[in-house]
């Protein structure tokens, strides 16, 4: 019988998965789930002949070039790869791989949340109860904003953004996308296509990002963009902190020119930033987007599907370099 190949498994998957693997492969787990240091992961990844990470392990192009010439695959648990340097990995031969579709749901979810809880006071509301705080009640009390009718404008139209368009539509909202490639019309269902960025944004009552992190897009979302918003939009982010220059969204909610944000990501993860959570207006959660039992384990099959394919000789579904 062939051996199997070994593979690095950098954190704790669902039981499921990991049966899977263990059944399939020789897995190497993190037993305590820590995260690698760099010299850690480039130690570990030594004997292995392919690497399942997640977004918290980061293989920049010195891990990568530190990597053994035996190790072929790199298959994320991931949709985003911005924490693969995809460049130095096609360029060493290694094959990158990523989890898109089988999040999109579970994803989408979360962005409505963001939305919702930073239209209707979600995070101040909860805060109050939580601390005995609520000892008034009148018409003019905790009133937000109502999405029914607004323009939820998408950056970013692919998978994640398609389903959360459709599920915007089910609160009457309008959407308005801006997209590197128009989507044809079947795809479009109605919403209305920018051509440019700066297109969108004044037309985005609620503005969600649904975009990779690459160097065009890294912190795009300066104060300039900010501005260029209505008055007292809301702001959604469930795709990647490194996106938007976070001090510039800070005074944009300070000044009161976004009424709101809902924010999944952050600059600096774990951890997020202080100066948004000192703030009343925002609703953030840990990065959990993904974080559902159901997509959890769809994540970890595509990644296996990814590594099957490749230790069968076969081009893998989701290859990103
Ligand atoms: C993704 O898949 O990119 C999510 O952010 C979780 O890593």
């Amino acid at each position: 019988m062939s051996k199997k190949p070994v593979i690095l498994v950098t954190r704790r998957l669902s039981d499921e998965v990991q049966q899977r693997l263990s059944n399939d492969y020789e897995p190497i787990f993190n037993s305590d789930d820590h995260v690698f240091s760099k010299s850690e992961l480039i130690e570990k990844c030594q004997n292995v002949d392919g690497v399942l990470p997640c977004h918290s392990e980061v293989f920049s192009s010195d891990v990568i070039a530190a990597l053994p010439a035996r190790l072929k695959v790199i298959a994320n648990h991931s949709v985003g790869v911005d924490h693969v340097d995809l460049v130095a990995a096609k360029d060493k031969g290694i094959i990158v791989t990523n989890t898109p579709d089988v999040l999109s749901d579970a994803t989408a979810e979360i962005a409505i949340l963001c939305m919702l809880a930073a239209a209707r006071r979600g995070s101040e509301g909860d805060r109050m109860m939580r601390a005995g705080a609520w000892d008034f009640w009148s018409p003019a009390f905790m009133v937000g904003v109502q999405v029914t009718g607004k323009r939820f404008g998408i950056i970013g139209m692919g998978r994640v953004g398609q389903v959360t368009a459709e599920r915007a539509r089910g609160f009457g909202m309008e959407v308005h996308y801006h997209n590197r490639r128009r989507l044809d019309k079947v795809e479009e269902k109605g919403a209305i296509f920018h051509d440019s960025v700066d297109g969108l944004l004044g037309h985005a009552d609620v503005l969600s990002l649904h975009c990779p992190v690459t160097p065009d897009t890294s912190g795009f979302m300066t104060t300039e963009k900010f501005d260029l918003l209505p008055d007292s939009a809301i702001f959604v982010n469930t795709a990647r902190g490194a996106l938007v220059d976070e001090e510039a969204l800070v005074a944009a909610l300070r000044s009161g020119k976004l009424f709101a944000a809902g924010l999944d990501v952050y600059r600096d993860e774990p951890g997020g930033n202080p100066e948004l959570a000192a703030l009343d207006n925002v609703f953030m959660l840990p990065h959990i987007g993904s974080a559902t039992r159901d997509t959890r384990i769809a994540m970890g099959f595509r990644a296996i599907d990814n590594l099957d394919a490749v230790f069968a000789g076969h081009e893998p579904k989701d290859r990103v370099a």
